[in-house]
């Protein structure tokens, strides 16, 4: 890590900012959406509560990371888990198919963002990158679970997904005071550098 130039010192702070403040957002999504479901459809709540265990486990490695690294967790975090457990919520309350569609939807945000920090992290920072992968590993099973749960067909789908996937971007931007565009454009400065 020492050797890092500044700039570089900077992404990676950001990275573990923007992702550990995903994982907290992510535990909350899950969580509302357990709620209404012990109510609504209570077949499901397994498989949800073990991705709500998954993004846990997640959120606490990239807070371990973060001190050998002067990273810091992003403050206004709260804004995050509300946001997160009111999406979580309206989507389970519009039932179980906008339960997977959501999960879809945010996994597959997340995993844009960790297949960007990957590319960077080869080659600078090999112990992120190795915990990066294994998260992404567990975030893509996510994606698969929900996807196998669901037809993925038609226009309700489609729409659902691209609103979702806006929503959580503009939530991780929000929660993180715009840090995560920095992320994007580091990393992709980073990349045709
Ligand atoms: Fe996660
Ligand atoms: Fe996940």
């Amino acid at each position: 890590m020492s050797r890092l130039v500044r700039e570089d010192q900077v992404t990676v702070r950001r990275v573990l900012k923007v992702n550990h403040a995903g994982e907290t957002g992510a535990i909350k999504i899950y969580a509302a959406q357990i709620a209404v479901a012990r109510r609504l459809f209570p077949y499901i709540v397994p498989e949800l509560d073990q991705m709500r265990l998954d993004e846990i486990d997640h959120c606490r490695l990239f807070r371990d990371a973060m001190p050998s690294r002067d990273a810091r967790p992003c403050r206004i975090m709260a804004l995050w888990s509300l946001g997160g457990y009111v999406l979580g919520a309206m989507t389970a309350l519009m039932g179980e198919r906008m339960v997977w569609i959501c999960t879809e939807a945010v996994e597959s945000t997340v995993h844009q963002h960790l297949e960007e920090q990957l590319h960077f992290l080869a080659s600078r920072d090999a112990d992120l990158h190795a915990l990066i992968s294994s998260i992404q590993e567990q975030e893509i099973a996510h994606l698969r679970e929900a996807q196998r749960r669901q037809d993925g067909q038609g226009w309700l789908h489609a729409v659902s997904v691209r609103i979702i996937g806006f929503l959580t971007d503009l939530m991780i931007w929000l929660s993180t005071w715009g840090d995560s565009t920095w992320m994007r454009r580091e990393l992709a400065a980073a990349r045709s550098a």
